[in-house]
């Protein structure tokens, strides 16, 4: 599988619908215990390599992250984990934000299970409080913490309140200190912070019934083509060569299990073993940075500081020719997400944030001379 050449052809369109981040020249030792990606700052963003770490590296996890203690169960996708509660919690209505990845959407629809959304404006606050006078008791309200930050703590409380089960969408935050008070199920994907082919776990709070754990493992030929990516995207890193990882990560994102699977025993050790402290310290960074230079394009102007994001959102009005003329520049900012035909289009709000957002990647494998590059070509396009 070495893929030796230098030179990348590609057509651009093929980078059209990034979702998590990529990098070059994987896994060079450094300051950093293990299982960190860094960067040689030649493609900055796409999907995450397979992550490398040391053959004597010790299973003892020193304390281990919130989203692997507690009450959890361990499964292939975060999408699973929506659909195995409303199939647990029957409840009548689902409320789902009016912004958000449509795989969330599929996940909630079960027959007798009503959808609804609930507007989020352009700078991912909810909008308003009417919708929270129609929860009925045992309904399930999803509220997704946006890029890592949460901006509904008052709405979970008054959904709680009315007899609510409410479920905090933290794919985008795994890395977060805490989590809100009032959620009674947390959501995570590790995928969207670290190099493993699946992922996503779902934890309970305190006296909430946890679904059955007796999941069956994840289909072979999804995990092996979800693998095969992130091993091909590491080589990609090291070696350069061909961009064949990136086909299959769409396709392996798309067809992932909506149906409950358990995590693959690959994801689930590496997991334990990643060193989440200079993660989160180099995502900070690299967000602090960008703020500093673009603070005026951002979604979120604070990092407050039990954040970890996910990336750096920002909005752009020509977002479309901004970001090809990034691609051409091997810098790759995802849009979460595309919601058209997924969410009513009386959703103003959400729909024109949809066509003006992008994440310029900010993530581990990334350092000051990668942002310092990124905020130059960026700052170029968007004047012309
Ligand atoms: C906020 C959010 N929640 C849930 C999901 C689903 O995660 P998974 O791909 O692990 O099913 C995504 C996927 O992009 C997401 O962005």
């Amino acid at each position: 599988m070495l893929i030796l050449e230098k030179h990348i052809v590609q057509s651009l369109l093929d980078w059209q619908t990034f979702t998590a981040g990529s990098g070059v020249k994987a896994n060079r030792k450094s300051e950093d215990i293990a299982v960190i990606s860094t960067s040689n700052a030649s493609v900055l963003g796409g999907m995450f390599g397979l992550e490398l770490f040391e053959s004597n590296i010790s299973l003892k996890a020193k304390q281990l992250p919130l989203f692997l203690s507690g009450r959890q169960r361990l499964l292939a996708t975060a999408r699973s984990a929506v659909k195995l509660l409303v199939r647990a919690l029957r409840p009548a209505t689902v409320w789902l934000p009016s912004y958000i990845c449509g795989v969330v959407i599929d996940a909630a629809r079960e027959t007798e299970v009503r959808i609804r959304f609930y507007a989020v404006g352009d700078s991912l606050k909810i909008a308003d409080n009417h919708w929270l006078a129609e929860i009925q008791d045992g309904d399930l309200v999803i509220f997704a913490d946006y890029f890592g930050f949460n901006t509904w703590s008052s709405h979970g409380i008054e959904a709680r309140a009315r007899g609510a089960r409410v479920v905090e969408d933290a794919c985008q935050a795994m890395l977060n200190r805490d989590f809100s008070p009032h959620s009674d199920y947390i959501i995570f994907s590790p995928r969207k912070f670290i190099g493993v082919p699946d992922g996503g776990i779902l934890l309970a709070g305190k006296n909430t019934e946890l679904p059955d754990a007796d999941f069956p493992a994840p289909p072979a030929k999804w995990l092996l083509q979800a693998t095969r990516a992130s091993i091909l995207r590491s080589e990609f890193d090291r070696y350069g060569g061909e961009r064949s990882w990136f086909k299959m990560f769409q396709s392996t994102e798309a067809d992932g299990p909506m149906e409950p699977f358990r995590m693959s025993d690959l994801t689930a050790a590496i997991l334990r073993i990643v060193d989440w402290a200079t993660i989160k310290r180099r995502r900070r960074r690299n967000y602090e940075f960008l703020l500093s230079e673009l603070g005026e394009l951002a979604i979120f102007p604070n990092l407050p500081r039990h954040v970890v994001p996910l990336g750096f959102p920002i909005r752009v009005r020509n977002r479309d020719r901004v970001r090809r003329a990034l691609f051409n520049e091997r810098i790759y900012p995802a849009v979460h997400w595309e919601i058209i035909d997924l969410v009513p289009a009386e959703f103003l709000s959400s729909h024109r944030l949809a066509s003006e957002i992008m994440t310029l990647p900010s993530d581990q494998r990334y350092g000051r001379d990668d942002m310092k590059r990124m905020v130059g070509k960026l700052q170029r396009y968007i004047s012309l």
